[in-house]
């Protein structure tokens, strides 16, 4: 009797032992499913996923995405993820010295636009928008660009400029890239035409001296 009590004391903890090894695997395993490069091929929706995570932790939303301004500082603007530096909004004057190699190089409040040695540059639309966003692009257009630095990664395409890091972004795996591309295709399209980038010499003109 107090044999098959201990015994079934024991099956007790086997089974409990057990369960809780298999629940830490689950959590692990879903976990990685979000992070990890997988072997094998990634759905639409786990494409999206790591998508978002690899834009998150690219810190894309940093230049790419407009701000909002309140008592807590600045935090993104969620309807406008991704769409770039907004069209019409006004930057501060620029400094010329920040145009020659040298000086300071300049950020917008919001981080959208930026000035330096390049001139000013204005942070691209991601969104799916067909007009002034990538919705036009397929995905070897936009791995070309990444991977390349040419605008529509053509061979004549105009350099891509700084602060684009596109020498780092371009270090993905064809997966990751291929992940980036679907997550930004999901996005709500919105209709953001960024300026095109000022040379040095017209910037200069703007400039406060
Ligand atoms: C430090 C700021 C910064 C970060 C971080 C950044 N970008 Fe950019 N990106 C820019 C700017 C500015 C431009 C526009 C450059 C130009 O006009 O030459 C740009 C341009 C691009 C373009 C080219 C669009 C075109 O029309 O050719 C793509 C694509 C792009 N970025 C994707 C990304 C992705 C994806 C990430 C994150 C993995 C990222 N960027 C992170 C600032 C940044």
């Amino acid at each position: 009797m107090k044999k098959k009590l201990m015994l079934t004391g024991i099956m007790g903890l086997l089974v409990g032992a057990i369960v809780l090894v298999d629940a830490s695997c689950t959590t692990q395993a879903e976990k990685k499913a979000d992070v990890l490069p997988q072997s094998k091929e990634l759905t639409h929706g786990e494409l999206v996923t790591r998508g978002k995570y690899l834009v998150t932790v690219g810190l894309c939303n940093d230049c790419h995405s407009p701000k909002k301004f309140g008592p807590h500082g600045m935090s993104l603007d969620e309807e406008r993820l991704l769409s770039g530096h907004p069209e019409g909004s006004t930057i501060p004057t620029v400094d010329s010295k920040s145009l020659k190699p040298g000086g300071w190089v300049l950020f917008s409040g919001d981080l959208t636009a930026a000035v330096g040695p390049w001139g000013v540059t204005y942070s691209a639309n991601l969104t799916p928008d067909s007009t002034t966003g990538i919705g036009a692009w397929s995905e070897e257009t936009f791995v070309k660009t990444i991977r390349t630095g040419k605008h529509l990664g053509q061979e004549g395409g105009r350099p891509i400029l700084p602060p684009m890091p596109w020498e780092f972004v371009g270090k993905m795996t064809d997966e990751d890239l291929k992940a980036v591309y679907t997550y930004l295709q999901s996005l709500p399209p919105v209709k953001n035409r960024v300026p095109a980038p000022v040379p040095p010499a017209e910037a200069a003109k703007l400039a406060k001296l």
